[in-house]
């Protein structure tokens, strides 16, 4: 067993600790790939809060053929390295260390930005992908040699080859994806030929560690079992560590929601690898950092550090209270959209106060509008009352019905019990208040279901797909399939399997729905931070003076 704080070696690299932010796109490169003062600071703050090691984002090193996202970053042109040194440069300042995540989009790289498409085997999802001859194994691999180059050159200590989640190396190494004949497939030492090449051609490029992330299994009934996943994680050579993850298709098949139980995939691990390990997988608290450390070298930590940038320092220190990840895969899962965002952190948009003044100011409502408007004036000096005619915080999520998502919910109210108190904001529970104050009700509230015997829901909005397993008790309940395209894929798939165990029947289409509300950004926790920040930041600016 290692603790957290102590410094460890991935191959020659020394890492000043056992957390290490675990690689997620962005969206926030530029177009070409570039890196960007946006980009920069998104990192650099992750290394300010006490990440040993930063694994970027997944980054292309094909520009014809292997873009899996819009604002990727990519590596393919030693032009780049001035831009992508200012990116090693701040990070190195807080004494973390980072390695850049290559990979090649293969079957899943997107149709509209690439010349073509190539993969191991032809898929049946998509009739343009074409099976790789041995010309394109060739590119690919003298691509990733090159990306590597500029890697080191560009000041990355390390290289993570992206062999996971459906990508162009994990489809080579999956049963369920390879269905080739050739010396790149039939048996499994075919089918980690092209892992294994792609590894030795970067090694022989670059001085600097060399690891790979793989699936350990693939979370599709279908898919290849952890045993699997450790035989390839055996027998991969000529490498500095193993990183695993899980999952198939798409990335969110490795970011579990709250359904699936903490550190889950830690769980599976069957044995040793014999190689330096870092291990992945909804590790959002204390708890799940010490579990993993029992067997592992390190702990990937992702949407973790999204929700709350300095978890390693408040891990490694012990001081300081965690913003939590509640697992529910909104904000950040929400790419095809814009940039990655965190439901429960509105400071990705806002800045985070920085003037301190006097005075007093009071808060209705304590829901997690006001909670947030609280705080901000809190950190911003000012003496807080909260009046809550409920006799406890937390507003609409005490309400909440699923038992999985209200545990992890239950997390953010315990997070802001405990940060009130800090800040020593007087919270007035069971009292009305109608005086001067900045009011903190919800700005958008959703109708109730009707109380009849058959009721039909269409609706994107999370709060009905909660009411219908509440009414699915009593009720008949029929959910269109389309209400469900607002979750992602980890989260549809588990909650499509809760909601039928519960009674709900989905259906594709109706004659009527009771209830058919569709609201893209629709209001949810996050949008009830933001509003009460922006509450409370108006209500100092049009103050300030009083409050000097
Ligand atoms: C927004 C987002 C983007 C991701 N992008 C990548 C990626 O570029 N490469 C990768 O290997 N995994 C990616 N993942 C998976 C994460 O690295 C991680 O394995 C997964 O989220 C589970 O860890 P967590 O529970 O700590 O978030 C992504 C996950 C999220 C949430
Ligand atoms: S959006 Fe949800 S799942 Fe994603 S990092 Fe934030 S709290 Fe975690």
């Amino acid at each position: 067993m290692v603790l957290a704080s102590e410094p460890g070696y991935i191959g020659t690299v020394r890492i000043r600790n056992r957390l290490v932010m675990s690689p997620m796109i962005s969206n926030m490169a530029d177009p070409d790939g570039n890196t960007n003062e946006n980009h920069i600071s998104y990192l650099e703050e992750r290394a300010k809060g006490g990440a040993g090691l930063i694994i970027t984002e997944y980054t292309y090193v094909d520009r014809r053929s292997g873009i899996g996202s819009r604002n990727q970053m990519g590596m393919y042109d030693e032009r780049q390295i001035p831009k992508f040194s200012r990116l090693t440069e701040r990070i190195h300042a807080h004494g973390a260390k980072i390695f850049v995540q290559l990979v090649h989009a293969g079957a899943k790289a997107i149709g509209a930005i690439n010349e073509y498409k190539i993969a191991p085997s032809k898929t049946n999802f998509d009739p343009s992908v074409r099976e790789m001859d041995a010309s394109d194994i060739e590119d690919v691999i003298s691509a990733y040699r090159k990306a590597a180059n500029i890697a080191e050159r560009s000041g990355f200590d390390g290289i993570e080859i992206h062999g996971a989640h459906g990508y162009l190396v994990d489809e080579f190494l999956s049963p369920w994806w390879n269905k080739r004949t050739d010396r790149y497939g039939g048996s499994f030492e075919n089918r980690i030929r092209f892992a294994q090449e792609v590894i030795d051609a970067v090694r022989s490029e670059v001085d600097i560690p060399v690891g790979i992330r793989i699936s350990l299994y693939e979370d599709e009934e279908d898919g290849y079992s952890p045993d699997y996943g450790m035989k390839i994680a055996e027998s991969i050579r000529n490498i500095d560590y193993v990183h695993v993850s899980a999952g198939n298709n798409e990335p969110p098949g490795s970011s579990a929601s709250f359904y699936s139980p903490h550190a889950h995939i830690f769980q599976k691990l069957r044995g040793s690898t014999g190689k330096t390990l870092i291990v992945a997988g909804s590790i959002t608290a204390r708890e799940d950092v010490d579990l993993v450390l029992s067997a592992a070298d390190f702990v990937a930590v992702g949407r973790a550090m999204l929700a709350d940038p300095y978890f390693p320092m408040k891990i490694i220190t012990g001081k300081g209270e965690i913003r939590p990840c509640i697992r529910c895969n909104q904000g950040c899962r929400n790419l095809a959209y814009g940039e990655v965002r965190c439901t429960v952190n509105p400071y990705f948009v806002v800045p985070e106060p920085r003037k301190i003044y006097k005075g007093e100011v009071v808060v209705v409502g304590a829901g997690v509008k006001g909670l947030e408007a609280s705080l901000y004036a809190a950190k911003s000096g000012l003496k807080v009352v909260i009046y809550e005619k409920e006799d406890r915080i937390g507003g609409q999520i005490n309400s909440i019905f699923d038992a999985s998502k209200a545990r992890e919910f239950r997390q953010l109210l315990d997070y802001y019990g405990r940060t009130i108190k800090k800040y020593g904001i007087d919270v007035r529970l069971g009292e009305r208040y109608s005086g001067d104050g900045i009011y903190c009700l919800p700005d958008t509230v959703y109708p109730d279901l009707p109380d009849k015997d058959e009721i039909w829901i269409d609706s994107n909005v999370y709060m009905y797909h909660d009411l219908a397993l509440r009414y699915a008790a009593e009720h008949k309940v029929y959910l269109s399939s389309y209400s469900l395209t607002s979750l992602d894929r980890a989260r549809r798939k588990a909650y499509a399997n809760i909601a039928r165990k519960a009674g709900v029947t989905i259906v594709d289409t109706a004659d009527h729905y009771d209830v058919s509300i569709h609201d893209r950004n629709q209001y949810d926790i996050y949008q009830a931070m933001l509003s009460g920040i922006e509450a409370m930041r108006s209500h100092i600016a049009a103050s300030e003076n009083e409050y000097l």
